[in-house]
């Protein structure tokens, strides 16, 4: 049997994170959070390194580096997503790791469309950029930063418009994703729709 893929696509703080944990957790399958690869190489790039050799050259401790969730680093990663070499440097280690045995969920931009088109599963999950930048406004004071909703309803747009508009890889639903709009869901509902598209194919 070929191992069981579920790929989880969709912009910044759509709740991709919390449904892709909570789908690997139901289904006892790995997860890669892919936007950690693109965020460890914009890290490298904000010590000056140049991109391609830091996407080239990344290991594991990269993605244990604790300031991965930063803004900043946030948009330098959108940054480095849009260069196609950074990109090619990182398609064997998410291809390897869909194919695990076990199964596994990949969550992030290109899942579906790219890195695996054949995945039994995807979903794609959004919201209003509204909604996104309140949820990451939230996130961002609980851990201690000083910021606005319009300075991150800005950074919010700007990052899906990086995204959705580069031409190697752009955000979009693969034609077969199943969409969740999670604007007006709760994380429980919102993850209990991912759970039964998932279990509408295994
Ligand atoms: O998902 P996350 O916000 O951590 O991703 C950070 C950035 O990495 C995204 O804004 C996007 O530019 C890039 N990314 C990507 N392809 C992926 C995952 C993330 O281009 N599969």
């Amino acid at each position: 049997m070929s191992p069981f893929t579920v790929a989880i696509d969709g912009p910044a703080a759509a709740g991709k994170g919390t449904i892709s944990k909570a789908v690997a957790a139901h289904f006892d399958l790995a997860h890669l959070d892919t936007g950690l690869l693109y965020r460890a190489v914009g890290a490298r790039m904000l010590t000056g390194e140049d991109p391609i050799a830091a996407a080239q050259s990344l290991v594991a401790e990269d993605l244990e580096n604790p300031d991965l969730r930063t803004a900043d680093v946030a948009r330098a990663a959108s940054k480095v997503a849009v260069i196609p070499e950074v990109r090619a440097a990182l398609l064997d280690f998410q291809r390897a790791f869909a194919r695990r045995s076990g199964g596994a969920v990949l969550d992030g931009r290109d899942i579906g469309t790219v890195i695996c088109p054949q995945a039994e599963v995807k979903l794609f999950v959004t919201a209003s950029a509204e909604v996104r930048a309140q949820r990451r406004l939230v996130e961002l004071t609980e851990r201690g930063f000083e910021t606005d909703f319009n300075t991150v309803l800005a950074d919010v747009k700007a990052r899906d418009d990086r995204d959705m508009n580069r031409a190697d890889a752009p955000l979009r639903p693969a034609e077969d994703a199943v969409l969740i709009d999670t604007s007006d869901l709760s994380i429980d509902a919102a993850v209990a729709r991912a759970v039964s598209a998932v279990e509408a194919v295994r």
